[in-house]
């Protein structure tokens, strides 16, 4: 134990439980944790899936990378070592969401199996759902949504995820969604038939 962690004693037992938020919302919160290439459609998927559930009373938080980057994680690259502490950071930040009760609906490109063992090993295994966006590199090159392949094949992006930096695909997803077969809301509704049995607790 270091000496600042000596000094420091959690309350976390004096607080109330997350079973308390969950039986008050109606609901079981999980982390929803879509992983694949940029482009291959998980904040699409993601935003679209939130609001159906939205609308039948789920209380929801959505993360996305683009957004915590430009927040609290806005002193972070996309070196390796930064990446893990991206993916350390949303972890814990939905961690304290899950212990809200709420579910949580992450999109984040999170490449390797070690970044995304670690995001489950701080969630814990039974509240981590992995779910891949499957797009092949040529099908989120040609979207090019962002303009983003083009300028990392142009060099303009150091460590550019599918050209310049590594993406594993995921060895045992909960889920597949493979976007490059499946219209917008065909993906939404599998994620929807996965994960509504998994959060439902209404009566
Ligand atoms: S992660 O690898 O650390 O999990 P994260 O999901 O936070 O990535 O951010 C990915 C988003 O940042 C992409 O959707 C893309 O818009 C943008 N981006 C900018 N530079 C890069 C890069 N070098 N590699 C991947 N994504 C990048």
């Amino acid at each position: 134990m270091t000496p600042v962690q000596e000094n420091i004693h959690p309350i976390f037992h004096r607080i109330l439980q997350r079973a308390d938020k969950e039986a008050l919302l109606e609901q079981r919160a999980k982390v929803i944790w879509l992983t694949g290439l940029s482009g291959s459609g998980k904040s699409t998927i993601a935003e679209a899936a939130e609001k159906e559930l939205h609308k039948m009373g789920f209380v929801t938080m959505l993360l996305d990378g683009d957004n915590i980057r430009a927040g609290i994680n806005n002193n972070l690259t996309f070196s390796a070592e930064d990446r893990i502490e991206n993916i350390r950071r949303i972890a814990e930040v939905s961690k304290l969401f899950l212990n809200c009760g709420i579910i949580t609906i992450n999109c984040f490109v999170s490449p390797t199996n070690d970044i995304r063992t670690l995001a489950k090993g701080i969630i814990g295994e039974e509240d981590f759902i992995e779910v891949y966006v499957n797009a092949p590199l040529e099908v989120c090159e040609a979207r090019d949504v962002k303009g983003l392949y083009a300028k990392a094949r142009k060099g303009l992006i150091p460590d550019f995820t599918g050209i310049t930096a590594p993406f594993e695909a995921p060895e045992h997803p909960a889920l597949t969604i493979p976007t490059h077969e499946l219209e917008i809301q065909e993906g939404v509704q599998r994620l929807l038939d996965f994960i509504l049995p998994i959060i439902s607790n209404k009566n």
